[in-house]
């Protein structure tokens, strides 16, 4: 797989760890590059310590953004990913990158959709009201977080949590979800999957 990010990259650190635990045999899948929209972060760094390729392709440096996917698409297609996976990549990618990639690419999102989708997820559920939420590993399609849905998890909202605008919520969604795409990632890759509608099958469903 080649993974996508934007920031700490702890989710990709949970997949770095999930193959080095289980070697590709044992989970199923290993990681061929990452890739990124910034440089700088930690997300990079974690795979420049593993030793993985990666590259990046910030949207300022093309002059459109139809570009800038085209460019992000030729890089991820150079290591022929079976997989890609946006974990913390904060831009959406482009009719390009979905036409090359589209039913093998999945997204991690902190809170249940189709309740609030976006860049703001924690925040905005926090600021809903709600009394639960959680994170949300899904299939991309051509909407905002609209895709097939494969897990999810749940994490409850607690009074405290409104004190510190969602760090600690966040913080306790990250932890359910971490383990919520590792195991995602390795059954999809171990077991193979089919999506039908909006339903994903997995082997064993
Ligand atoms: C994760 O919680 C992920 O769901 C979220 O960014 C965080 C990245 O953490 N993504 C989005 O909000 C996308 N809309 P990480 O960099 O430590 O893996």
């Amino acid at each position: 797989m080649v993974v996508l990010v934007s920031g700490s990259g702890t989710n990709l650190q949970a997949l770095l760890d999930a193959v080095e635990a289980g070697g590709v045999e044992g989970y199923g899948a290993r990681i061929v590059a990452v890739g990124a929209d910034r440089a700088g972060i930690e997300g990079l760094a974690r795979a420049e310590r593993a030793g993985i390729p990666t590259f990046v392709r910030r949207v300022p440096e093309y002059a459109s953004r139809a570009e800038w996917d085209l460019a992000l698409t030729e890089a991820t297609a150079a290591y022929e990913p079976d997989l890609v996976v946006s974990a913390g990549f904060m831009k959406i990618v482009g009719q390009e990158f979905l036409a090359r990639f589209g039913g093998r690419l999945i997204n991690t999102h902190p809170a249940l959709l189709p309740s609030f989708p976006g860049a703001h997820g924690v925040r905005d559920a926090l600021a809903y009201g709600a009394k639960v939420t959680g994170c949300t590993v899904h299939f991309v399609d051509e909407g905002v977080d609209t895709g097939p849905v494969i897990a999810q998890g749940v994490v409850e909202i607690l009074d405290e949590d409104h004190n510190d605008g969602g760090a600690a919520l966040h913080e306790r969604i990250k932890e359910v979800e971490r383990r919520l795409l590792v195991d995602v990632v390795g059954r999809l890759s171990r077991d193979g999957y089919r999506i039908e509608g909006r339903k994903v099958r997995l082997r064993d469903e």
